[in-house]
């Protein structure tokens, strides 16, 4: 009965948000599509701690410049966003201005949510109100001076954060300009995917091209042969963001979770427009390097290596399985410019997200107990420059300044 009233009541306002744009908090079809968004936004990932309440905030985001613990967003009236206006929302996904007119730092990616329509957050801000309150005053952030001065962050911003909503390009079609405005706001691919500059914003001119995060380096994804998609298909990147997997890659670290919270649970239309706009992001230079003669010493220590240790799941030719053993050979991630994530995955070993499409991800074990700095560096060099893959080779004092890193952060 309660069911078949809220039914009536949706096709009521769907039919009235034409009119009243939907800002009723009450509005089921309008806390439908703010849940929805709230999933492509990916704001349960860092609003949420480990084993804490959903959206009750607390969890620490690592950055460049020190911690910062993420909000309560329940609406509890005193620790959560109960009493905001809706403006104020707004302000603080757009313009990154708190409630109490103090700066956000970009931790929270206002950069990027300022593209959303007015429309899509205030559908955010209905949803939020629905899910259940938790009081959890949040700690402060902690980073070091000077950045500690949230007033700091009106000249960052200044310099480096463009505010306004997502403009269509008239030139390309409906799906692509769904696609961009995804990737370049609520999805804030690149806060991740763009590398940064000094002071943490993004290097506008290589958009997407790679970056490093968290102690993973997260690929190139814009259509380069090499480095990035340019020889997946629009299948190959729906299936990806589906499941996790696909022929080339599986996911491991932040992409992992960004898969298994937000984008399996997107539309198939939603991640094809996604995969249109990628595929059709140049890539800055595309000039290949040679690769290194099968001759050459590291190439002849790694080929050992790569024999005995991986070409069991990997295949000798690096061929890989699909869906269980990702392929090496052509692979844009094993090419990468950066091999943070490469020299992470050989030594700690990782297990690649499980979704409700492909359950299981199988596991990559720990190699870094069995081969030392250098027998590291040289089979990444050998798998980077093998079957047609090219990149640079890597050198042992690179694996043992990561294996320093990877202890501290585990400690
Ligand atoms: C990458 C991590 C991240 C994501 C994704 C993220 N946030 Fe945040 N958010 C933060 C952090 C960290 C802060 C606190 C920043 C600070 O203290 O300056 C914050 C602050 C906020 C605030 C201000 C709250 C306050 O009390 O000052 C709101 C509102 C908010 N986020 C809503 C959202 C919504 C809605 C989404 C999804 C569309 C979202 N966030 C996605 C990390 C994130
Ligand atoms: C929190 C950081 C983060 C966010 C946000 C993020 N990614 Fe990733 N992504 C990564 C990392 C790290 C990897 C490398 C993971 C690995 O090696 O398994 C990756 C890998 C990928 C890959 C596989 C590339 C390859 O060559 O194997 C694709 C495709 C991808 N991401 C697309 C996206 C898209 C599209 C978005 C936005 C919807 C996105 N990512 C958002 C961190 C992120
Ligand atoms: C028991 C099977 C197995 C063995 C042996 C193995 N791997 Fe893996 N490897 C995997 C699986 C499974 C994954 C995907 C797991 C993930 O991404 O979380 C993987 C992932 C990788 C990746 C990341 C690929 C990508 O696209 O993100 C690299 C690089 C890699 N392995 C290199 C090696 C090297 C080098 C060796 C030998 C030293 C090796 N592997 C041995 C199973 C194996």
């Amino acid at each position: 009965m309660r069911r078949a009233l809220l039914f009536a009541a949706a096709l009521f306002a769907v039919s009235a948000s034409r009119v009243a744009v939907g800002s009723d908090p009450q509005d089921f079809a309008q806390i439908e599509r703010g849940r929805y968004l709230t999933i492509v936004g990916d704001c349960a990932a860092c609003h949420t701690a480990t084993s804490g309440a959903d959206f009750a905030g607390g969890r620490a985001i690592e950055t460049p410049f020190g911690t910062i613990v993420s909000t309560n967003i329940t609406p509890d009236r005193e620790t959560g966003i109960g009493d905001w206006s809706n403006d104020q929302f707004v302000s603080a996904l757009t313009e990154g201005i708190r409630r109490d007119g103090a700066h956000l730092y970009p931790a929270m990616p206002y950069p990027y949510l300022t593209k959303i329509t007015r429309d899509d957050a205030l559908a955010i801000r209905a949803y939020l109100t629905t899910v259940p309150a938790v009081s959890n005053a949040v700690t402060a952030d902690r980073l070091p001076f000077p950045l500690s001065i949230r007033a700091d962050m009106a000249a960052w911003n200044k310099l480096y954060f463009t505010p306004g909503a997502f403009q269509p390009n008239s030139g390309k079609s409906d799906e692509w300009n769904r696609g961009s405005y995804l990737v370049e706001g609520l999805m804030h691919c690149g806060a991740c995917h763009t590398p940064k500059n000094t002071a943490g914003a993004d290097k506008d001119s290589e958009r997407l091209q790679g970056g490093v995060i968290q102690g993973w380096f997260a690929p190139n994804i814009t259509n380069d042969q090499r480095r990035g998609l340019g020889r997946w298909s629009l299948d190959d990147i729906v299936t990806y963001l589906k499941t996790g997997h696909n022929a080339f890659s599986a996911a491991t670290g932040p992409m992992a979770e960004e898969i298994a919270e937000s984008s399996s649970k997107m539309t198939e239309a939603d991640l094809h427009a996604v995969a249109i706009y990628l595929k059709d992001q140049p890539s800055a230079d595309n000039h290949s390097p040679v690769p290194l003669p099968a001759g050459d010493p590291a190439m002849q220590t790694g080929a050992a290596i790569y024999a005995d240790e991986c070409s069991g799941c990997h295949t000798p030719r690096g061929s890989g399985i699909a869906g269980l053993f990702p392929r090496l050979a052509g692979s844009p991630s094993v090419q990468s410019d950066d091999p943070t994530s490469l020299i992470r995955i050989v030594i700690n070993g990782t297990r690649s997200v499980s979704t409700p499409a492909a359950p299981t991800g199988p596991g990559m074990p720990a190699f870094g107990w069995l081969l030392n700095d250098g027998e590291v560096a040289s089979v990444l060099t050998y798998i980077r420059n093998n079957w047609g893959n090219a990149a640079t080779s890597i050198a042992a004092e690179r694996v043992t300044s990561q294996r320093k890193a990877l202890v501290r952060t585990s400690e």
